[in-house]
C-alpha cells in the first residue's frame, strides 16, 4: 500500500478540463465557474467526457435507469459487492470546479493509480456518478443515488417536473442519458465519497482533512403563496392581499425564530427562490413562489422547524388573506456513517501525519443515501475563501486535492480485501 501515490499533476489537469465543460463567467465579479445544472446539454457533455475518461482507463461502463454511472474495475474475486467511490458531475447554476466533481475524477484517479501500478484489487472497484445529486432543477436533491439505494421509487423520480414542466424522464430522454440496469442496485461492500467541504471549517482550523462523522438533516420545502394582483396605485392598503408581503415576512419570521434558538444552535434556514408574479413595479404581486431550505443535525429540532413553518402559514394566510400551499420536495433525517470507515480515514490521516478532525456535514451528499444500504463514509478537503462554494469562487488547492485523492485510494485498497 504504501508505494502507491496518486498523480496530482494528472488528477489537477482532470479537474481544470472538466471545469471548462458548462463554464460560466460572470462579468460583474470577472469570476469563472460552472453551470452544468442536471441533464442539460452541459451536464450531458461532462458526463460524455468522464465516461471516454473512465474507457480510457479500461473500466467497464453501464448506466442504470435513472441514468447513474457505475464505471467497474474487476477484482480478482469479481462475485463480491464490490467497493464504490463516487459523486455527482451536475452542479448549481453558480457552482465551481469542485463540488462533486472532485470526488468522481477522484475515484478515476485512484483507477489510473492502481493501472500504473500494476495492482489489482481483491474486490472490483466501482466509480459512481450520480444523476441530479444538487436538486437545483427537479426540487429534490440527490435523486439519482436516492433511486439507486431505494428510498425514492423510480417512476416518483422520472416524474419529477422542473420550472418548464419538463420531466426528469423527458430530460434523460433528450441527451440519452437512461440506461437499462435496474435500481435499486446491488448493495456496494461499501461507499466511499471525497468532497469539498464547502464551509470555513476545515479552512479556519488549518486542518487538512475532514473524517465526516455523518450528514445533518434537510428539509426542502416549496410554498406557492396566493394573492390578489391589483393596481399599486388605487389600491387602498386595506384592501390589498399581497403574496409578496406575506413571503417577506415569512422570511423575516423564520430566520428570527431560528435566531431565538428555539429550534437548537445549529438550525439553519434558506429561502433560496423566490418568484413573484406579475413582478413588474406598479402590480401588487398575486402569487409568489417560494423555497424553504431548513437543516438541522438534529431531527426533532428541524421537526420543530417545520412545524414552526406550518404554523407561520396558517397565521400569514389568515392575517393576510393569501392562501399558501405547502409541498414537501426533499426529507432526509440525520444520518451516521459508518465507524469503521471513519476509522480507516482516519488512520489514513494519522499515518501521513495530516492536521484531521471529526465533523458533521453541512451539505447533502449521495454517500448519506449509500448509508441505508452499506457502510458508507466521507472524507473532506477545505477550501479557499472560507470554503466557499455553490459560488464560482469555490476553490481547493492542487495539494488538498491530491491528499483526498491518496485518502481515497488508500482507503479503497484497505477496504478491498
Ligand atoms: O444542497 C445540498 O446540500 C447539496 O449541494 N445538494
Ligand atoms: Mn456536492
Ligand atoms: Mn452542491
Amino acid at each position: 500500500m504504501n508505494d502507491l501515490r496518486i498523480d496530482s499533476d494528472r488528477l489537477w489537469a482532470s479537474i481544470e478540463d472538466l471545469a471548462r465543460i458548462g463554464a460560466v463567467h460572470w462579468p460583474d465579479t470577472g469570476l469563472t465557474g460552472v453551470n452544468r445544472l442536471a441533464l442539460t446539454q452541459a451536464d450531458a457533455d461532462g458526463r460524455a467526457r468522464v465516461r471516454e475518461w473512465f474507457e480510457d482507463a479500461g473500466l467497464q461502463v453501464r448506466v442504470d435507469r435513472i441514468g447513474n454511472l457505475w464505471a467497474r474495475r474487476a477484482g480478482t474475486a469479481p462475485e463480491l459487492p464490490p467497493v464504490v467511490a463516487g459523486s455527482h458531475l451536475d452542479s448549481v447554476p453558480t457552482g465551481g470546479a469542485f463540488d462533486g466533481a472532485l470526488g468522481v475524477l477522484a475515484g478515476l484517479e485512484v483507477v489510473r493509480t492502481l493501472n500504473a501500478a500494476g495492482r489489482l484489487t481483491r474486490r472490483s472497484f466501482e466509480v459512481g456518478v450520480f444523476t441530479d445529486e444538487e436538486g437545483a432543477r427537479f426540487g429534490t436533491d440527490m435523486l439519482g443515488s436516492a433511486v439507486a439505494c431505494g428510498r425514492l421509487p423510480l417512476d416518483e423520480a422520472l416524474g419529477l417536473a422542473d420550472r418548464d414542466g419538463v420531466t426528469v424522464a423527458q430530460a434523460l430522454a433528450a441527451f440519452d442519458l437512461a440506461g437499462l440496469h435496474p435500481v435499486p442496485a446491488p448493495a456496494p461492500h461499501c461507499f466511499l465519497e471525497l468532497h469539498v467541504e464547502q464551509g470555513p471549517i476545515l479552512h479556519r482550523a488549518g486542518d487538512e482533512l475532514g473524517v465526516v462523522t455523518g450528514v445533518q438533516g434537510i428539509s426542502w420545502t416549496e410554498l406557492t403563496v396566493t394573492g390578489r394582483s391589483a393596481h399599486a396605485g388605487t389600491t387602498p392598503m386595506a384592501l390589498r392581499v399581497d403574496a409578496n408581503l406575506a413571503v417577506a415576512r415569512l422570511q423575516v419570521a423564520l430566520h428570527e425564530a431560528v435566531a431565538t434558538g428555539a429550534f437548537g444552535p445549529d438550525q439553519r434556514v434558506t429561502i433560496g427562490r423566490i418568484a413573484p408574479v406579475p413582478n413588474r413595479i406598479n402590480v401588487i404581486a398575486g402569487q409568489c413562489i417560494c423555497t424553504v431550505d431548513l437543516r438541522n443535525p438534529d431531527e426533532a429540532g428541524l421537526a420543530a422547524a417545520e412545524q414552526a413553518l406550518d404554523a407561520l402559514i396558517t397565521t400569514l394566510s389568515d392575517e393576510l388573506g393569501v392562501t399558501i400551499e405547502a409541498r414537501r420536495t426533499a426529507r432526509t433525517r440525520p444520518i451516521a456513517f459508518d465507524p469503521a470507515v471513519q476509522a480507516a480515514f482516519t488512520a489514513i490521516a494519522e499515518r501521513h501525519g495530516w492536521r484531521h478532525r471529526h465533523m458533521v456535514s453541512g451539505a447533502g451528499h449521495d454517500a448519506q443515501e449509500f448509508a441505508a444500504v452499506c457502510p458508507a463514509g466521507m472524507v473532506f478537503v477545505p477550501g479557499e475563501h472560507d470554503g466557499i462554494s455553490h459560488n464560482p469562487l469555490e476553490y481547493s488547492t492542487p495539494q488538498a486535492c491530491g491528499r483526498g485523492a491518496q485518502a481515497l485510494l488508500e482507503a479503497v485498497v484497505t477496504l478491498s480485501e
